[in-house]
């Protein structure tokens, strides 16, 4: 570089070092295959907006099933937290069944690129109430979840690892928003390691009567076309969240996009999107709604370039 040349007057070398500092691209990643962008300046001067503010002013709000955890693996797919609870543990073939026929069914309608979400809303309801009912039936035992898991093919993407445990040492708030379950949720990041004290959690939570037997699901439920609501009230009431305006927005629906809408006076949030299934039909759909879409790419790879980037400048207060 010119400005480390020692016979350049020093005034000038600063300059220009500071200006190389505002205008590098040092984010390699997001030249890889699987990256889509609308419009790149837009992302890279985000980023460098939100670099030169710091990780005192950044929250991460993910959305989990399918964003955190694997879609798939060697060709497999990899379980949400719903089907980690398909194990004779805790419920039996009977109710396997229906939750399947309920997933081929109602599955195909939430990722249907014709449909608006207004429209998927009430099947979506009709969905998790219906799940919902069949695992209450179930009569789910609180200590057998931990072996669920345990036995289950549940996988994080790649680099989770770094992921979390960058955010806890930067003290960034992870805000994971997920019309999951809950408790199985919390079960699978305590597995791997990764439940550190920076994360909190928005999901639909188990209800165990004092026998540890389940008996309903607490409060307002969630599916992923109604996330606005809970970001509205839940998310927004979390006071670790607050004076952080600067938001790294993580998800695999197009419903995920309303997750930060809770958050009070954003200044920069930038959205990035996991497009894992009926690509195709798809594409155009996520390039226009996220800043950022990944195809096919079961890595945190772009996540965390973006936000080794972010927390390696500004305050770090
Ligand atoms: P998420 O908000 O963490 O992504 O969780 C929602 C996902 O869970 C959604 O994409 C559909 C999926 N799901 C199942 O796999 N099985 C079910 O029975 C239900 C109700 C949802
Ligand atoms: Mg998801």
């Amino acid at each position: 570089m010119i400005y480390q040349i020692p016979w350049i007057y020093t005034p000038v070398r600063s300059i220009l070092a500071v200006w190389h500092q505002l205008t590098k691209t040092e984010i390699p990643e997001l030249s890889k295959g699987s990256v889509m962008m609308r419009d790149r300046r837009r992302v890279e001067e985000t980023i460098r907006a939100m670099s030169r503010a710091g990780a005192g002013r950044l929250q991460v709000i993910s959305d989990f099933d399918m964003t955190l955890s694997r879609f798939a693996h060697n060709g497999r797919r990899v379980p949400t937290t719903h089907n980690i609870l398909d194990n004779r543990l805790l419920i039996n073939e009977e109710c396997t069944i229906k939750m399947k026929e309920l997933l081929n069914t109602y599955y195909p309608i939430e990722i249907d690129a014709s449909r608006s979400a207004e429209e998927k809303l009430p099947f979506m309801v009709e969905w998790w109430t219906k799940v919902h009912e069949l695992l209450i039936e179930q009569r789910i035992r609180k200590d057998m979840l931990a072996q669920a898991v345990k036995e289950s093919r549940t996988m994080l993407r790649d680099g989770y690892k770094v992921f979390f445990d960058g955010l806890h040492q930067s003290r960034v708030p992870l805000l994971i928003f997920s019309a999951g379950v809950g408790d199985v949720l919390e079960e699978v990041i305590r597995q791997n390691q990764v439940f550190h004290s920076n994360v909190h959690v928005i999901s639909n939570y188990m209800d165990f009567d004092h026998t540890g037997v389940l008996r309903a699901f607490k409060g307002q439920l969630i599916h992923t076309f109604n996330k606005r609501e809970g970001a509205v009230t839940q998310a927004a009431a979390l006071s670790q969240l607050r004076g952080r305006p600067n938001v790294l927005l993580l998800g695999d629906s197009l419903g995920d996009l309303t997750m930060a809408d809770g958050v009070s006076d954003p200044r920069h949030v930038l959205t990035v999107g996991f497009l894992n299934d009926q690509v195709e039909e798809r594409k155009e759909s996520y390039v226009n709604a996220f800043d950022v879409v990944l195809v096919r790419d079961e890595t945190m790879d772009v996540p965390n370039a973006i936000l080794r980037s972010i927390t390696s400048c500004g305050d770090g207060k």
